[in-house]
């Protein structure tokens, strides 16, 4: 048994993130840039599997809190894979921010599933991956729509509807993605579930909003294939609007997206589950870009990437 490697990226949602919790569409991109590698090495030395990584070390067995899905995974990974239960160490490397809306702990879980199919040499289908990867995600999540697994399985931007075959989106525009990290740890959880709260306590406003949601990623599909960056920029910032008024956005997420928005940006708006996490902010070049993120550095983000929306 040899050392297996498996990989995976970031991904952010470019829109309808919420609304695709109610079989809405969303397009969603990897995040090439950011990546997570891990690494299992079976040793028949070790009593037990051990884990090293940023935020745990130890024993598998011993794996708790938020590393719970991902040593349910693992548990499972082994079972199935290796008849003869040795023990391994498993490293994760990442520079994905954890709970920041880049589906940290989806692209985790791909990239474990990858390494441990590479270290016992069996063929793994797109399909397998995904179903595996949901064990993790349903555990940490509780019922999400899939996307950012599918996301961070995925080599291209992707059209994302919950329950449907994952269709590629190819983007070639010649604009520009600031990715800006606001520093605080985004509230998947909470803010889906008051999302939940409000279509049952209050559907006469809530169901427009995510039904229009959905009207504008279809007009956001439409401004990719057509290349209207301008009229991209103003969608984002539509939806950025309905995101307030389902109650998901914050203070600190309004006011970088304030900043960009002084600072150049066609169209800006938080990225993921929200109140917290990262916002994005599209430029039309890449001079563009670079000031953009200086401004939101300045304003607070403690951490920006570019990602160029051609070729993709
Ligand atoms: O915060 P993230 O990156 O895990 O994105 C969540 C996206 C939601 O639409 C809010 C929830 C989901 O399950 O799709």
């Amino acid at each position: 048994m040899q050392t297996g490697v498996g990989q995976s990226h970031a991904k952010i949602i470019l829109i309808g993130e919420h609304a695709v919790v109610y079989g809405q569409p969303a397009i969603a991109l990897p995040v090439f840039a950011v990546q997570v590698k891990v690494t299992v090495t079976p040793n028949p030395a070790l009593h037990t599997p051990q884990i090293k990584s940023a935020y745990y070390n130890g024993a598998l067995t011993r794996a708790v809190g938020q590393m719970q899905g991902i040593r349910r995974l693992i548990e499972q990974l082994w079972q199935k894979l290796d008849s003869d239960q040795t023990a391994f160490e498993l490293q994760i490397d990442s520079d994905l921010p954890p709970e920041r809306g880049m589906g940290s702990s989806a692209a985790t879980a791909i990239a474990i599933i990858r390494a441990f199919f590479a270290t016992y040499h069996q063929e793994l289908s797109q399909q397998e991956l995904l179903k595996l990867a949901a064990l993790s995600e349903n555990l940490i999540h509780g019922n999400p729509s899939g996307v950012d697994a599918a996301t961070a399985g995925a080599t291209t931007p992707l059209w994302f509807v919950k329950g449907q075959p994952l269709q590629p989106l190819p983007i070639n525009l010649q604009g520009y993605l600031v990715i800006a990290d606001s520093g605080q740890k985004g509230q998947t959880g909470a803010a889906v579930n008051s999302v939940q709260n409000q279509m049952m306590s209050n559907p006469e406003k809530t169901q427009p909003l995510i039904e229009h949601l959905g009207q504008l990623t279809q007009q956001v599909a439409q401004n990719i294939a057509q290349n209207k960056l301008t009229a991209l920029g103003a969608n984002l910032n539509h939806a950025q609007l309905d995101l307030q008024a389902l109650n998901v956005s914050n203070s600190q997420l309004d006011r970088l997206i304030t900043v960009a928005n002084q600072n150049g940006s066609l169209g800006s708006k938080l990225t993921g589950g929200g109140r917290g996490g990262c916002i994005i902010a599209l430029a039309a070049s890449q001079t563009a870009a670079n000031e953009l993120a200086q401004a939101l550095l300045a304003a607070g983000a403690i951490k920006t990437w570019i990602q160029p929306l051609h070729d993709f």
